[in-house]
């Protein structure tokens, strides 16, 4: 089960009313008939054990769902690139903790659209805060100052450990960021070395990005292999295995290590003090960088 199908239906609420959801549907045009298997999919074709037929693991029989619904779902079949394994849920409006679908039913939220609306959905602020913006200036390049963007900055390098921050507009783009930063880091600090070091450690079970560096970090082989060959330099070892990394980390090769604070895409595991200041000490003898990529940590606070 992914955590969008963890979301937990608690009960079926009154139908919306037939403006809100007609309008969401409103041109939606039902598409020719596009069954799935006949679908072009980016997806690679994993083979499925079969369902259990009894049993906690019994798979329930599928809702029946509303014409508005499956138009939607038909069309997404007809129109998206097949790259997500979607539950056969047609969102259509949230607030606070709860989300709405077409068809009326009321869910908790326990995936935050996969931990990062943690804000909720219809927040008036942030409702407030995105009309008030929009209305002043939608958006301004790099290369000219805008005070929102220091300010950010400025909040931000006063309540961690940063010195600065770099935006982006993604995790695998902060990834791909933190790769380039640590190895121009090595260029720079071995200017007399004609190979400074360029590899990388990342973890077990842990996922950075589908970009083609943070895919190349990114252990389960699924997110690599369809692209392979990937970026070279990666290795992987056991999450926590503070022995192993250390033999990595002192061979001299690594420009940086990639670590998840917690892990979420993996599991939810979380790495205990002892390792990551392991980790510390060892990148710091060794003058590797270490790079905390902290995506779920702040969803668990
Ligand atoms: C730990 C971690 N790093 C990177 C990413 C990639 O973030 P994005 O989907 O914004 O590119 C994710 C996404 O779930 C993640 O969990």
């Amino acid at each position: 089960m992914n955590s969008l199908q963890s979301f937990l239906a608690v009960a079926p609420v009154a139908a919306k009313p037939a403006s809100s959801a007609s309008a969401s549907v409103s041109g939606a045009r039902v598409a020719p008939s596009t069954s799935r298997r006949g679908r072009i999919s980016a997806c690679l074709a994993a083979e499925a054990p079969p369902p259990p037929t009894s049993g906690a693991g019994a798979r329930k029989p599928r809702r029946e769902l509303s014409a508005a619904s499956l138009a939607v779902i038909e069309d997404e079949a007809r129109y998206l690139v097949g790259t997500y394994n979607r539950s056969r849920v047609v969102i259509d409006g949230g607030r606070g903790c709860k989300l709405y679908d077409l068809d009326g039913h009321e869910y908790l939220d326990m995936a935050s659209g996969i931990a990062v609306t943690a804000l909720g959905h219809g927040d008036p602020d942030f409702h407030a805060t995105i009309c008030q913006q929009s209305g002043t200036l939608v958006h301004a390049s790099n290369v000219q100052y805008t005070l929102p963007q220091v300010e950010l900055a400025k909040r931000l390098v006063h309540s961690c450990f940063a010195d600065r921050a770099f935006f982006c507009n993604s995790g695998t783009e902060a990834n791909e960021a933190a790769i380039k930063f640590s190895r121009k880091y090595q260029l720079v600090a071995n200017p007399d070395s004609d190979a400074p070091p360029f590899e990388f450690l990342a973890f077990d079970n842990c996922f950075h990005g589908r970009t083609m560096g943070s895919v190349a970090l990114t252990s389960k082989s699924q997110y690599r292999e369809p692209f392979a060959p990937v970026m070279p330099g990666g290795n992987f070892v056991e999450y926590g295995n503070l022995e192993e990394a250390k033999k990595v980390i002192q061979s001299g090769r690594l420009a940086a290590v990639f670590v998840e604070p917690v892990q979420g895409e993996g599991g939810i595991h979380s790495a205990t003090q002892e390792f990551l200041q392991g980790l510390r000490e060892a990148c710091d003898e060794a003058g590797t960088l270490l790079v905390f990529d902290e995506i779920f940590v702040y969803n668990l606070l």
